[in-house]
């Protein structure tokens, strides 16, 4: 079936289940309250929601820990209210996609419970060994979110492998029984109607044969012969050739430690095994690889992120655009200021929408929610989180331990949605799964869809914008200044058309600089985050965009 690449002119959100709004009251997030905001979405903008995982799950990460591929969890409303918000999507002309978790499942999934009981054919479903003499693991590798990436188990009497939480066992992606299983996955859903999928952590599904020790990374040990395995590519070109080419939908590739030239190998148009993928180089602007070692923001680092994936993307394949999501604490207290917390908002909205790509919002992003700080750490639910907490940096007293986590919890940005100012924040009517961030009074929905000046309507307008011109969509991309760690300006030209974007990341006054043959008197002030404009100032995170052309 054709490949129309629909999503090159679409705006997506992201839905984080347990956390958007709760619809039958029992405190968690699910689809009844999913379908209730479908018009909230598409007021925004939105062509399509991507939604975390929404199947069966223990929980131990959030539903990314699978107990059953293809039903939907009975605490979000299951199949019947999955059904319902398709068709609700699917009628407003949204697409929706899918989380494809299949680097690993829970170990409550039949397949784990069969394996280690070696009941074929699951034996070789996972990656199991035995320990090494003197009861040493089968190797150094690291796990992302418990110490080691081996759990022994005293069913089997092996060790299964776990990238991630003890509780999600890796899939043996070698086994082309498990390869068949993912096919039938992907059928399933795409089959009942869904538009595509997320990818999670797919770069890490094929694995260094002989699995061997890592003497090269000083932590994270194992990423290199994990990701980007040897199979990798043949293994994707499989699930394309076998499932995918028959449906006309998109998929989205959650890629750590990846080069733009590293993600061509996988998204080069026009044959590419997969559509975009989830960079993280632009996520690493005030941290060193992962949000936990946490350093000063750099404003160079993030345009060298953006301006790089730009480049070297184009005309070859498409950028997916993203300032938050599940993963990173919120963007206005990492890359903005909190003090001038819809200035930046709207700063860093119009830093990345009109760049070239398909842009993702994620949950309450565009009303500009902050990070969450929990008083004391057992408010944390995040394995990741907790287990950082309890072993890592125990030479620091427990306030400085308590404020890194602060900066670098997932936690931060799972807080729920704020829809009003108030009991609960208006998400829901029984008592909320996890806190609610306290500035919600201030910081909610209906306050801000009152009030024109907002975050919430900036997001509407540039939404908007970004979809009325051609020059957005199909332009060519230009940064200047950039050296400048205060300030990011990029134009985007097609033809006679021309976009340019100035943004101020500094929390002072700076002189106002246009780039070279860009004259204003012809152009058109078509946004801008402050009312009154100063002729040689920008303010504190000021943002203005102005074009030149027919489109407006
Ligand atoms: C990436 C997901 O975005 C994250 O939330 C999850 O914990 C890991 N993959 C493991 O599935």
């Amino acid at each position: 079936m054709e490949h129309t690449r629909w999503y090159k002119d679409m705006v997506f959100y992201q839905i984080w289940p347990r956390s958007f709004y709760d619809g039958d009251g029992d405190g968690m997030g699910d689809l009844w309250g999913v379908y209730e905001k479908l018009d909230y979405l598409k007021a925004l903008g939105v062509d399509g929601i991507w939604f975390s995982p929404l199947y069966p799950s223990p929980g131990a990460d959030c539903g990314y820990d699978i107990s059953d591929y293809m039903d939907i969890a009975p605490e979000y409303g299951g199949m019947e209210a999955f059904q319902k918000v398709l068709r609700g999507a699917h009628d407003r002309g949204m697409k929706v996609i899918m989380d494809l978790v299949v680097n690993h499942t829970s170990d409550e999934h039949p397949w784990f419970q069969k394996s280690r009981r070696r009941e074929e054919p699951y034996t070789d479903y996972y990656i199991w060994r035995p320990g090494k003499k003197n009861g040493k693991l089968p190797n150094n590798w690291d796990s992302c979110f418990e110490g080691k990436a081996w759990q022994y188990d005293e069913v089997r009497g092996e060790y299964y492998m776990h990238i991630f939480a003890v509780k999600q066992p890796d899939l043996n992606m070698d086994n082309p029984l498990v390869r068949e299983e993912v096919k039938k996955i992907l059928r399933f859903w795409l089959e009942l109607g869904v538009d595509g999928f997320r990818e999670d952590v797919i770069t890490y599904i094929s694995k260094k044969e002989g699995l061997p020790n890592d003497y090269l990374m000083p932590a994270n040990k194992g990423i290199l012969y994990y990701n980007h395995g040897p199979h990798i590519h043949e293994y994707l070109t499989e699930f394309y050739r076998d499932v995918l080419a028959d449906f006309d939908c998109m998929t989205l590739a959650e890629a750590p430690l990846v080069s733009p030239k590293k993600a061509l190998s996988y998204i080069a148009e026009p044959d590419g095994e997969m559509d975009m993928m989830i960079q993280f180089q632009s996520m690493c602007a005030d941290c060193l690889f992962t949000d936990y070692i946490h350093m000063p923001f750099s404003l160079r680092k993030l345009k060298r992120a953006w301006s790089s994936w730009q480049k070297k993307l184009d005309g070859k394949a498409w950028n997916m655009l993203y300032l938050e999501n599940h993963d990173h604490p919120r963007i206005i207290s990492r890359y903005g200021s909190e003090r001038f917390r819809v200035e930046s908002g709207k700063m860093l909205a119009a830093a990345y929408l009109f760049q070239k790509g398909t842009p993702f919002v994620y949950q309450g992003q565009e009303i500009g929610m902050t990070n969450w700080r929990p008083q004391s750490p057992d408010m944390y639910e995040d394995v990741q989180t907790r287990w950082q907490y309890e072993h890592t940096a125990l030479h620091l007293s427990e306030g400085k331990r308590l404020r890194r986590m602060w900066l670098a919890s997932r936690d931060s940005a799972r807080t729920p949605v704020q829809w009003t100012a108030g009991e609960n924040a208006g998400f829901t009517t029984g008592k909320p799964w996890f806190y609610v961030n306290q500035n919600y009074r201030e910081v909610n929905v209906e306050a801000e869809e009152k009030d024109p000046d907002s975050l919430l309507n900036f997001y509407k307008k540039a939404i908007a914008l970004r979809k009325s011109l051609e020059v957005v969509r199909g332009g060519s991309y230009r940064e200047y200044h950039a050296l400048s760690s205060r300030r990011y300006t990029y134009s985007r030209t097609l033809g006679k058309e021309k976009l340019l974007v100035l943004c101020s990341f500094a929390d002072e006054p700076i002189p106002l600089r246009i780039p070279g043959g860009f004259d204003l008197s012809k152009a058109e002030l078509v946004l801008r985050n402050y009312s009154q404009l100063q002729e040689k100032t920008m303010r504190p995170y000021e943002t203005r965009v102005y074009y030149w052309g027919s489109g407006v």
